[in-house]
């Protein structure tokens, strides 16, 4: 053994200790309401980003393979070196008319297209605002961009905002970073002061809305569409990895010229493989399904609605919020692991989140509603919830 591994050794052993070793556990079957786990059988599955439910809709999945006979694996390259398959266009059309943008770009996950997207975006001018609760991929992707000088603004804190704002250089300039639904907490940015704030101070809003495209808003657009900002955000981006399918793959959606100077610059898009075809046709199947039936966006709300009331009557206070995310906060880090193996032990799917991924003493586990659950799901996974309530 190596003193490397010896020293990641003692590292993993002190996890181990402390309980919060993250295991992964194996499925056997399509993600949905339920699916079959080794060692396990069928568990209920409240923890997924499937929010939709269309993670395994058989229409979803014969377009993934329509589109992997037609193209096969995969470009093998680079777009601009080797090509540009018709569903990347397509599906790049439909991603801008769901965001309300002239254009959009994908990338092969969310994490690519924030990193590709801010540094890109950012000169030697640059001040970042960003709130202090925005997802790891925005933070290193700001890390990556080395701007003139950042402002992290306690959680949705506009006066912070704003003083941020005034306090940038004259000419400099500015973006505003924000998730659209925060993924730890479940509560969504105060987009409309936001927007107001950075129109007065000419500055540039991205809002990452991986949580809240296929969620929120009238037709599932997202937080944008909620707030009735759309075509007032500047840049989207957004995940494939969600609601939308949930394979993978995400995307920029903003005006021609910041979606072609990703194209031209961005290092993610010049320097990684495309979006595999499949998971093209599969995401633009599930923004069309999406769009067809809005009886999947009624019942994911229906179910937000419904499982926070048989939690609160389960003696469960979960955090407020519209989003699918509720999370319950049960403070140690190895407290929220042991709720959610208690969980598991009963039947359901329901991670516990810790430090250092949320605050030490915030660990909570995370409830993450789904259109594919039925009443006979939550009523049984509430069951499950009574058992095993902490004192
Ligand atoms: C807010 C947010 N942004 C970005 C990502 C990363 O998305 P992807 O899995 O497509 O890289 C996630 C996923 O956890 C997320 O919650």
């Amino acid at each position: 053994m190596t003193a490397l591994d010896q020293q990641l050794g003692a590292e993993l052993d002190a996890l181990r200790d402390a309980r919060t070793y993250k295991r992964f556990l194996t499925l056997q079957s399509r993600q949905g309401a339920v699916v079959q786990m080794e060692g396990r059988g069928e568990v209920i599955v409240l923890s997924s980003n499937n929010y939709l439910g269309l993670a395994g809709h058989p229409e979803v999945v014969r377009a993934g393979i329509e589109g992997l006979e037609r193209y096969g694996a995969g470009t093998a390259s680079v777009r601009f070196i080797c090509g540009t398959f018709e569903p990347h266009l397509a599906l790049e059309r439909a991603l801008a008319d769901l965001s309300g943008t002239e254009a959009a770009l994908t990338y092969v996950s969310c994490w690519n297209a924030n990193e590709a997207c801010i540094p890109s975006l950012t000169d030697e001018t640059t001040v970042i605002l960003t709130d202090e609760l925005n997802h790891a991929s925005l933070i290193d992707a700001i890390r990556l961009s080395r701007p003139a000088s950042k402002v992290i603004y306690p959680h949705s804190d506009m006066a912070a905002l704003r003083e941020g704002l005034e306090a940038a250089p004259r000419g400099s300039r500015k973006l505003v970073v924000t998730d659209g639904v925060f993924s730890m907490e479940g509560d969504l940015a105060k987009l409309p002061e936001i927007v107001e704030l950075a129109r007065e101070h000419d500055a540039v809003v991205v809002v990452d809305d991986s949580h809240g495209v296929g969620v929120l808003g009238e037709t599932g657009r997202g937080t944008v569409e909620h707030f009735g900002l759309l075509g007032e955000v500047d840049v989207i981006t957004g995940t494939l990895g969600k609601a939308l399918g949930g394979a993978a793959g995400g995307y920029v959606a903003a005006s021609e010229e910041v979606c072609d100077v990703l194209a031209q610059r961005s290092r993610p898009q010049l320097f990684s493989n495309a979006l595999p075809p499949t998971v093209a046709c599969s995401a633009l199947r599930s923004i069309e399904l999406m769009l067809e039936q809005p009886e999947l966006l009624r019942r994911l709300r229906e179910n937000i609605r419904v499982f926070r009331e048989l939690l609160a009557d389960a003696g469960y206070a979960p955090l407020d919020g519209e989003a699918a995310i509720v999370p319950i906060i049960v403070g140690q880090t190895a407290e929220a692991m042991a709720l959610s193996a208690r969980l598991l032990d009963e039947g359901v799917f329901v991670t516990g989140f810790g430090f250092p991924v949320v605050p030490e003493g915030t660990a909570r586990v995370r409830v993450q509603m789904s259109a594919a659950l039925e009443q006979e799901h939550l009523d049984r996974a509430i069951d499950a919830f009574r058992r095993v309530r902490p004192e």
